[in-house]
């Protein structure tokens, strides 16, 4: 319901008369918003007859065009014939012959005149972004006829070479058609990193040949479902059904299909923390040798969860687990986690204090030191680049590695400061596992993180230079997202986002010039059939104490233009009920909840809300 009105109101499209032209969206509605948009009078008319010209003999640029074709197919139903010969009304691409140095790598010309329509780049991947803007022209409807794209001039180029959002399949396994879905919608929004979250302490998901039970052990656990927290724990001898994994040629397929689409993968071995999956498999990697079970959740981040520090068997594992990784990815980075270990386990280990001993290393804190550093001689032995999370950074790094600042800003700061390139992905901003919209709706998650918030992300903190500033990435963890329709709702649109953080100047910020353009992709999403969350049409409410003594209640909406109607009788709220003037209310006598919803335009299209004091007390 709420999704059908957003698309009568925010679609862009009309019906010239009797005929069956549709019009392209309007440049405003492009997301990330580009460095320089000039719109232009008159439309290119596209139609069956169009062609897509490419230059012969260059076989990355057919395939840009070949996966432009495809993502036209998709949204309009109608597939275009690609030709090396220059003919009139044809969408050209084409690679500066004198590379643009504004442009970069990965900036575009997008030029549209009722002629013809030009994308031009230094490089290939500029083509696909360009192409990407294209596509954002044209309205997601089957066309039946030809569709009058808007005339306009357009450059553009990133701000961050670094990109990207990260999937945790470990908490839940996503296969690698999830995985691929993923990366398609990235694209469409210029993301250019992939960080796949391989292991942790629910499952162990990629292939490695030298040691099949971190698979064959290590990729299942039992199954549990509910609510993630409060799960049954695990019963004496019962199956271990509930996982999977990649297989080394599931890996490559997935590898080429991203690289095919610019963008880079970054795999992660979560270690000497997260490694539940590990000693599932290899009881001998801990401590205390104990056995142990892959966990489903019962009790996580509780009980044995490292690698042994002491024990030299487990650089050796380590080293070949890591050269088969290297062997796979082709990108510069291997992620090492490196986050959240229990020391404490080391403490009681003769084999760490062994090692303390040897090392003259004299606090816990240095031996995972140790550890980091070792971990990345046998990265650079692989001639690869370590970035791990921020915890790496203590105790000293090899200059070429690279940090990921989750703790906040704090950890990017220390990293620049010590002359390392740093990855913003702070919680307060970048996780998207964390609730973005009423948490009596969405419920459980770690935190909570609306849109609005996100788009208040500056990924370069203040004094640090920028050159140290990569970029930064969405995080989706998944340990409350047990199926991938959930992955999609937690993603989008709070990607959306990130990617004009990461890709758009940061002087083009601006809210709620953002919300349309926003807007404007959820018909896309519904199209693409990609889950969405819809929270931005709902208030935050809470409660206040005013300067009287009594309590109020407060709406606060994420974005403009919303009617906020209530109830206190618990019946359904319309928009014949009190209407919310912007004031603390005052809560009747007798009364125990708020009911309440959102109108935009005399219709419906908030969810229905339904807080009770109590839970309004405990947000105070
Ligand atoms: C993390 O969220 N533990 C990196
Ligand atoms: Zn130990």
């Amino acid at each position: 319901m709420n999704k059908s009105i957003i698309l009568l109101t925010c679609f862009l499209i009309a019906f010239l008369g009797k005929s069956n032209i549709v019009f392209s969206q309007n440049c405003k509605t492009l997301l990330p918003v580009p460095v320089q948009v000039k719109s232009l009078d008159g439309n290119f008319q596209l139609s069956s007859n169009t062609k897509i010209v490419v230059p012969s003999g260059n076989a990355d640029i057919r395939e840009v065009a070949d996966l432009f074709d495809g993502q036209l197919a998709s949204l309009t139903g109608q597939k275009l014939e690609i030709s090396n010969a220059k003919t009139k009304r044809s969408i050209e691409f084409k690679l500066n012959t004198q590379a643009n140095s504004s442009l970069g790598n990965e900036g575009y010309s997008l030029n549209v005149t009722p002629q013809n329509i030009t994308i031009s780049a230094n490089k290939p991947a500029g083509l696909f972004y360009g192409a990407q803007t294209l596509l954002q022209l044209i309205p997601p409807v089957k066309a039946n006829g030809p569709v009058a794209v808007a005339c306009a001039d357009i450059t553009d180029f990133p701000r961050f070479g670094w990109r990207g959002l990260m999937l945790d399949v470990s908490r839940h396994f996503f296969t690698k058609d999830e995985v691929k879905r993923f990366i398609d919608q990235m694209v469409k929004y210029k993301y250019n990193v992939f960080h796949w979250h391989l292991t942790d302490d629910n499952g162990w998901r990629i292939e490695i040949k030298a040691y099949p039970k971190l698979t064959s052990v290590g990729a299942w656990s039992v199954f549990r479902t509910g609510r993630y927290g409060g799960f049954a724990p695990e019963e004496e001898g019962e199956p271990a059904t509930y996982g999977g994994f990649y297989t080394q040629d599931d890996i490559r397929e997935v590898v080429k299909y991203a690289a095919d689409r610019f963008v880079t993968i970054v795999p992660e071995i979560d270690v000497p923390a997260h490694s539940k999956a590990v000693l599932a498999a290899y009881p001998e990697v801990s401590c205390s040798g104990k056995p142990t079970t892959v966990s489903a959740g019962t009790n996580n981040g509780i009980g044995e969860n490292v690698f042994c520090v002491g024990n030299e068997q487990n650089f050796k594992m380590l080293d070949v687990i890591f050269g088969e990784l290297a062997s796979l990815f082709p990108g510069e980075y291997i992620h090492i986690g490196g986050d959240e270990a229990n020391r404490e386990f080391w403490r009681n280990c003769p084999k760490c204090q062994q090692r303390m001993k040897e090392e003259n290393i004299k606090e816990l804190p240095d031996l995972q030191s140790y550890f980091t550093r070792r971990i990345g001689k046998i990265i650079a032995s692989k001639g690869k680049k370590v970035i791990g999370w921020d915890e790496i950074l203590e105790g000293g790094l090899a200059p070429e590695a690279s940090v990921m600042s989750w703790r906040g800003l704090d950890g990017a700061i220390a990293a620049a400061a010590a002359g390392h390139s740093a990855v913003m992905s702070p919680t307060s901003f970048c996780y998207l596992d964390y609730l973005q919209g009423e948490k009596n709706i969405e419920r459980n998650s770690f935190g909570y993180l609306r849109a609005k918030r996100v788009y208040e992300f500056e990924p370069v903190p203040e004094g640090v230079d920028p050159k140290y500033i990569l970029g930064g990435q969405g995080n989706v963890w998944t340990e409350f997202i047990p199926n991938y329709r959930r992955v999609e709702y937690m993603t989008w649109p709070r990607a959306l986002v990130l990617s004009e953080i990461l890709w758009s100047p940061k002087t083009e910020r601006n809210w709620d010039e953002f919300v349309p353009r926003m807007e404007a992709q959820f018909p896309r999403f519904d199209q693409a059939e990609v889950n969405y969350a819809t929270s931005i049409y709902d208030p935050e409410v809470a409660m206040v104490k005013t300067a009287e003594g009594d309590y109020r209640i407060v709406f606060t909406p994420e974005i403009k233009g919303l009617d906020i109607y209530y109830t206190f009788d618990c019946t359904f709220p319309d928009k014949f009920s009190a209407k919310y003037d912007g004031n603390p209310i005052k809560t009747p006598k007798g009364s125990s909840e708020i009911w309440a919803i959102t109108y935009r335009d005399g219709k419906p299209i908030g969810c229905l809300l339904v807080i009770t004091f109590d839970e309004l007390r405990t947000r105070m």
